[in-house]
């Protein structure tokens, strides 16, 4: 680490993502709890989500789509210098999930830490390695959102269990060469009065699983679904045009809008009050449901490669979750 005042460019050299290729449709989820493909695509845009193998962890899934991400950005993982999983699903409540993921990927040079922001936590972490890298603290870093929500949710509600699904998506920065990417402007924020709209109440020290609440399904996700819509769309909007006034952008400039992938009404909310151009908000929430810190994380590198932009182009990546937290980067790829 060097504390020279620098300012470096800093860009996304790789992005990669994994999911677990058990899929759960919504057909499948209706045969354990009374719902129906019919409620749960036209209320949320999901169609089936994918979920982890007895065995498979959040590390695990993490470190799949960090070594697509290292590939992609012709980086060994012994060159890495800092790793930061973004999750709520950790392996274990200590140490960190990026640990893990550190050994696995043999990545020894690496500091490794987690960052719980929900579905927000990996453009927390973008946000906070831009700034790492720009300051010439370190060279480059590794950033997944990675989830295992599959076991955090109670099966036998309906209300929550058809929204959730596993996965996990990374991506590489590092200073920028002249001519490559950038990651313009970030913003995020926080608002701990709403801690209640969204949580996982039981497993910390503030209510410990014991033998006497085992059952009650404590330790599983919890939320007032109506509440939480209304404020992703105003936080989400807020946040995009934050990022893109920073850039000094025009919504007609935007090539590519790539939301968190909750809720496709809330999708459609962001995209019309933001007046980007039809057609250029990514979306496949039908196929992996809400995977929180992995969702724009997969949904990044499934546009980058599917080509739902190119070198040069502007794009938006915006999220929301619980805490309530938001987050939101404007970056030229
Ligand atoms: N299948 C069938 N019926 C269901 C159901 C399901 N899976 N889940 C809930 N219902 C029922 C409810 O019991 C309720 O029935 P009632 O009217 O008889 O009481 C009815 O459907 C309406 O429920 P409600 O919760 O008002 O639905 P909604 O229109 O608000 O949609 C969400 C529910 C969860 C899809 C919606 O609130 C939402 O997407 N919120 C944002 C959630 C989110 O994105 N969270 C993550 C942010 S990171």
């Amino acid at each position: 680490m060097s504390g020279a005042a620098t300012n470096y460019e800093v860009c996304i050299a790789g992005t990669g993502s994994y999911v677990p290729e058990r899929v759960l449709s919504n057909e499948d989820l209706a045969k354990s709890v009374d719902t129906s493909d019919e409620w749960i695509f036209t209320r949320t845009g999901i169609r089936e989500r994918r979920i982890a193998a007895e065995g498979e962890f959040t590390s695990h899934m993490a470190s799949k789509a960090a070594r697509k991400a290292l590939e992609q950005a012709g980086l060994e993982a012994s060159e890495i210098k800092l790793i930061i999983v973004a999750t709520i699903t950790p392996d274990t409540l200590t140490p960190a999930t990026a640990c893990y993921v550190q050994q696995q990927l043999g990545a020894m040079n690496a500091v490794a830490f987690d960052i719980s922001a929900a579905c927000s936590g990996f453009l927390y972490a973008m946000k906070i390695c831009k700034r790492l890298i720009a300051d010439g603290a370190f060279e480059n870093a590794l950033i997944i959102g990675a989830e295992k929500l599959s076991a955090f949710v109670n099966w036998e509600d309906r209300s929550t269990c058809v929204l959730f699904g596993d996965g996990a998506g990374a991506a590489v920065l590092r200073r920028s060469l002249p001519g490559e990417g950038e990651i313009l402007a970030t913003e995020m924020g926080t608002d701990g009065n709403l801690t209640h709209l969204l949580n996982i109440p039981g497993g910390g020290s503030a209510c410990p699983i014991t033998s006497e609440n085992v059952g009650t399904h404590l330790a599983t996700l919890a939320m007032q679904g109506k509440e939480v819509f209304k404020h992703a769309v105003n936080r989400m909007k807020e946040a995009a045009e934050t990022v893109i006034r920073r850039a000094n952008l025009q919504a007609e400039d935007i090539a590519c809008v790539i939301p968190h992938q909750a809720n496709l009404r809330i999708i459609d909310a962001i995209a019309e009050r933001l007046s980007v151009p039809e057609g250029r908000v990514f979306v496949n929430l039908d196929k992996y449901g809400n995977t929180s810190a992995a969702a724009v994380a997969i949904a990044l590198d499934e546009a980058a490669r599917s080509g739902a932009f190119k070198r040069g182009d502007n794009i938006v990546l915006v999220v929301f979750g619980a805490g309530l937290t938001w987050a939101a980067a404007a970056v030229r790829w």
